[in-house]
């Protein structure tokens, strides 16, 4: 797109309609449109988005379709899919669709079948350690996209563990996460997937390498390595440097994003843990969502209208924030995995030519599970001047034995989204105390404390059941819903430039070559450490 955003002829109509609307309560709405609830939700991919506790009337959620009309979204969503070279700085394509496709190409094919003969190699113990034993514990050392995605999905599913081998993760550079896990882990049963895209990336390196010492203190030869190793890399000439048997290697390609991947091989450990089956299942989820997509008009395509609700307060609310609030214990990682998908996607401050960009972009996703937030952090979500827009997820059975509690989970999460939107003001909070008996003057003073403004806006999605299907869907959605954004920003989604200077300053400061003019502050700190090495 040529045109500036800020000059689109949407652009403009919506900025005359926030200054319009933005004093508009939505209890108002619902008032004057009593089927709001119906005509503001929809069903997608086996989910239920509710989208009407939002501050967005029928005329600004039209005019914000207008906008993504505008930005060409549509021929944007072809060229997705259709595998051009989105990923323009980089020049290649992001081509995660394509893993989930009803028909796969042939190297897709190829590496679910390897995926699926080595988890029935572990399933029936004919993939054995080097002293004969079976396998019981994997361990998949990598970070970033090649942690978050496995490791939400595993949890997230955990009701369909297939109980063969014990599945964990180490990310972080921190010797603790690995300490740990080995602490409980007998080397002869145990294997470890290297999972780095690039297998350049420092921290699984460094954890890789410790974990091979590990291995190599119980077996003392090299050969070992073969029966307790296994990579997944489009790199695959470091992975065989490393010491990692070719035939251990499940490849992926150049076009899969790293916070994209857990569809293409780096879904191994969500494999192991819960079975070939349910992972393909997990990836028809997700290409059903794709479907929709790609084929819905924008008035009912849930990814474009997720994305479209959140821009609104993004760039016309100027909501700096995005609390993600799922009340379910199995999908306590799903904020910390939008983090990435959204963060590293968008956080992004230059256009396509490189200009400076005079609009925000990705907000800061934020969040951890209900009902233990409520107890915690909701309050600012209440009665802070701040509006923070809230998706609450929620299933509608339990993945556990206790009906009751999941009632109680249900009507808690559902009584958050009313308390937001309703709140309750003073003078109700006054007429209650005084009716209870408090005087007047002490009534009149509590009742400023305990007002809440309410208008504050959320999404509810709901999903039948935590299954793979629906895993895969909600994932799908917010990878899409974070590239609609991008294309109507008009930036690179795909990229993630930003993160490339801390880590060559790290390793700067690591080697004996570390810049002699150091700025003062860092200089200090490197002392400091350094003197507390010397003292040991
Ligand atoms: O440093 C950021 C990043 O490149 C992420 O985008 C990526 O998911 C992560 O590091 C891990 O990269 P790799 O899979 O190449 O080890």
């Amino acid at each position: 797109m040529s045109v500036k955003l800020t000059h689109t002829a949407a652009w403009k109509e919506l900025n005359k309609q926030f200054q319009a609307t933005k004093k508009q309560r939505m209890t108002e709405l619902f008032a004057e449109h009593p089927d709001r609830a119906t005509q503001f939700s929809l069903e997608a991919a086996g989910l239920y988005l509710d989208y009407s506790k939002n501050r967005l009337s029928e005329h600004t959620l039209v005019t914000l379709c207008d906008l993504a009309r505008e930005c060409d979204l549509t021929n944007n969503i072809e060229a997705l899919f259709s595998g051009k070279h989105v990923n323009f700085t980089e020049d290649r394509p992001a081509l995660h669709t394509r893993l989930r496709a009803k028909h796969v190409d042939e190297q897709v094919n190829n590496t679910l079948q390897q995926m699926r003969l080595f988890v029935d190699s572990i399933y029936d113990q004919s993939w054995r350690g080097f002293s004969n034993k079976p396998i019981t514990d994997v361990v998949n050392i990598g970070i970033g996209g090649s942690d978050l995605g496995p490791h939400l999905v595993t949890k997230a599913l955990a009701a369909y563990t297939q109980n063969k081998v014990n599945v964990h993760f180490v990310s972080n550079i921190d010797g603790t996460d690995l300490f740990t896990t080995l602490k409980s882990l007998n080397p002869e049963s145990t294997l470890f997937i290297v999972a780095s895209k690039s297998f350049t990336t420092i921290e699984t390196l460094t954890n890789a390498n410790t974990a091979k010492q590990w291995l190599l203190q119980s077996f003392p030869n090299p050969a070992a390595i073969k029966n307790h190793f296994v990579a997944i890399t489009a790199n695959p000439y470091r992975a065989t440097e490393f010491g990692i048997a070719e035939t251990n290697i499940f490849a992926f390609w150049d076009w899969v994003g790293g916070r994209y991947s857990l569809w293409s091989a780096i879904g191994l450990p969500i494999a192991l843990a819960i079975g070939m089956d349910n992972f393909m299942l997990l990836l028809n989820g997700a290409n059903v969502m794709d479907e929709h997509f790609r084929s819905a008009p924008f008035e009912k395509n849930m990814p474009v209208l997720l994305a479209l609700i959140s821009l609104w307060y993004i760039n016309f609310y100027h909501c700096h924030t995005q609390a993600i609030i799922p009340y379910d214990e199995n999908l306590a990682l799903l904020p910390s995995y939008l983090q990435q998908l959204d963060m590293e996607s968008n956080g992004k401050s230059v256009n396509q030519k490189g200009a400076s960009l005079n609009y925000e972009t990705a907000p800061i996703i934020w969040g951890g599970v209900g009902s233990n937030g409520q107890h915690a952090f909701h309050q600012l979500l209440h009665q802070s001047e701040r509006i923070i827009p809230v998706d609450f997820i929620i299933c509608l059975q339990n993945s556990h034995p206790y009906r009751q509690q999941h009632e109680q989970l249900f009507y808690n999460c559902v009584a958050q989204s009313q308390a937001l939107m309703e709140g309750q003001t003073s003078e109700q909070v006054f007429c209650n105390m005084f009716a209870e008996g408090m005087n007047d003057a002490n009534a009149k003073t509590l009742s400023k404390h305990k007002a809440i403004p309410g208008n504050k806006p959320s999404n509810t999605l709901v999903l039948k059941q935590l299954d793979p299907q629906s895993v895969g869907a909600l994932i799908a959605l917010y990878e899409h819903k974070v590239f609609v954004q991008g294309v109507i920003w008009q930036i690179n989604s795909f990229d993630q430039y930003g993160v490339e200077l801390g880590k060559q300053l790290a390793s700067a400061l690591q080697s004996s070559q570390a810049a002699v003019d150091i700025n003062a502050s860092t200089s200090a700190l490197l002392q400091l450490f350094k003197r507390s090495d010397q003292k040991k």
